[in-house]
């Protein structure tokens, strides 16, 4: 038994609940115990007929039906909704189930039965069916109607209750989860790389100032030397080089969390807050990175597809047809592999007139790594050696000159959805290059140590949460795969 926030009362710990009870008792503000209810996805996996439960969500449509109302309860827990039968002879029947609208939180306990109509296998005949927040239906915005994901995002704090972006909300949790366990089995350390540093790692300017600092202290030649760190600090743009750190320590890292761009892109695949997963390993080549990430790719499918069927199922009715197909090849198909120059030739040789004219040197955009893995691979395409000119100072040159050990990896409808490299391990190379990108060297001192003791060949990638989640989902805008979008011009909360 445990404490339960500091009150005397005990809680039990799940293992001493027996692993039979789907309940949990804890206890409340008030200092009651409370029941926890069983979530509707075990009662419609597990099906206890003839069981007394208890249920508590949030009332999707209710439908009457001479003495009797169906109720369809939602949890969130899964996608489908449990149907409830509550009948006339419940004390409340009139003064309330028949005012039961969208979007009322229920608490309902009954006992489960066969269902006699097509639709669920199982319904709840109710015993009680206690009203437990009321929703107003001439002002919640929610009814039984599809509602476009625009007008969704204008309602942030209740799209969640919607079966799409109930849906988004579950794979999103399944797959975060999911790398956790494929790095955890992978023998990786999970690092805790900072939200706060002074590195601008990908050198594109795009840090977000963090400071203590009044508004009216900010001019001035060095406004920040008298600052909370005294220098220029910001949020991080990706926790790769502190990654480095520990993979020269223990071999095989990851670091997973929120990352910040003050990229004025406002387009379907940018968000100035996502998440990116980032793994860095030691005594490792291009082509060792190459293998993990799409190991990691197929593995994430591979898991979506178990263990998300049923949301899969809704976007491919609803959104994007052939997602279950496409994620299948995804999962069971190689992934195909390009150089940049190679990439380069197959887009001058398509003979299709872009927006950004190809040549030599350029940096790809969305229209080119769609059509390279659309048109030409039919699969995800891992495109490598970029020109050296186009990519941070931290890609390890390759022996002509002019490349970089860099690797992307586009894939369709999205474009890129993972950037990685070799890194350089050579310091008198790895300095040249940061000299020659402008970057202060005594301030990344720390960093050019890992080059000089005990130096080794290691690579590492970045996979964008956020666009593996579109991947996944067939969503057409990352504002709907975040819980909270930020983007230029809006942070509402
Ligand atoms: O290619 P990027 O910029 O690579 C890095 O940051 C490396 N330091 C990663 C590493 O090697 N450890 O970003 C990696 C990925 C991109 O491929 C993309 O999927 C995603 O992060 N990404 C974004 N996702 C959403 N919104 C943005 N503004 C993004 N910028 C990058
Ligand atoms: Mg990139």
């Amino acid at each position: 038994m445990i404490a339960y926030a500091g009150k005397s009362r005990q809680i039990p710990l799940v293992e001493e609940c027996g692993v039979e009870s789907d309940y949990l008792e804890w206890a409340d503000h008030g200092g009651n115990a409370m029941t926890q209810p069983a979530r509707i996805v075990d009662i419609l996996r597990q099906q206890p007929v003839g069981e007394v439960i208890e249920v508590s969500g949030w009332l999707r449509t209710r439908r009457d039906s001479g003495s009797l109302a169906f109720l369809e309860i939602n949890d969130g827990s899964c996608l489908a909704s449990l149907q409830v039968i509550a009948e006339e002879r419940l004390a409340n029947y009139e003064a309330e189930v028949k005012k039961l609208t969208t979007g009322c939180s229920l608490q309902v306990q009954g006992v489960l039965v066969a269902s006699p109509a097509k639709g669920q296998a199982v319904e709840v005949r109710a015993e009680s069916v206690t009203v437990v927040g009321w929703a107003d239906p001439e002002t919640y915005p929610l009814q039984k109607k599809r509602h476009s994901f625009e007008f969704l995002r204008s309602i942030a704090h209740l799209r969640p209750r919607t079966n799409a972006l109930g849906a988004v909300a579950r794979v999103r949790s399944a797959l975060s989860f999911a790398i956790h366990r494929f790095f955890h089995e992978q023998g990786f350390l999970q690092v805790h790389t900072p939200v706060i540093t002074t590195s601008d790692c990908e050198g594109a300017g795009e840090m977000f100032t963090v400071t203590a600092l009044e508004p009216d202290r900010l001019q001035g030649r060095d406004p920040f030397g008298g600052d909370f760190f005294g220098r220029r600090a910001g949020l991080t743009v990706s926790g790769q080089l502190q990654a480095e750190i520990f993979a020269l320590s223990h071999g095989r890292v990851y670091t997973f969390g929120p990352t910040f761009r003050a990229e004025n892109s406002n387009t379907s695949r940018h968000l100035a807050e996502f998440w990116m997963v980032e793994p860095e390993m030691a005594f490792c080549d291009l082509q060792g990175n190459m293998e993990m990430a799409e190991a990691m790719i197929k593995s994430l499918v591979a898991t979506a597809l178990t263990e998300c069927a049923e949301d899969l199922a809704l976007f491919e009715q609803h959104v994007a047809k052939g997602l279950i197909e496409k994620l299948t090849q995804v999962r069971d198909r190689p992934f195909v592999h390009l150089t940049y120059t190679e990439a380069v030739a197959e887009l001058l040789r398509s003979g299709r007139t872009f927006e950004f004219p190809v040549q030599w040197g350029i940096d790809l955009q969305a229209e080119h790594e769609r059509y390279l893995c659309e048109e030409v691979a039919a699969a995800p395409v891992i495109v490598t050696n970029y020109p050296q000119a186009i990519k941070p100072f931290y890609m390890r040159l390759d022996d002509d000159g002019r490349t970089v050990a860099a690797m992307d990896i586009l894939v369709a409808g999205i474009g890129e959805l993972v950037g990685g490299s070799q890194r350089e391990e050579r310091f008198e190379v790895l300095t040249t290059r940061m000299a020659a990108a402008g970057l202060d060297l005594e301030q990344y001192g720390w960093y050019l140590d890992l080059r000089r003791f005990g130096s080794v060949p290691h690579a590492g990638f970045g996979l964008g949460f956020e666009r593996l989640v579109q991947f996944v989902t067939g969503m057409q805008n990352i504002r709907d795969v975040i819980p909270f979008p930020r983007t230029p011009g809006s942070a509402p909360c």
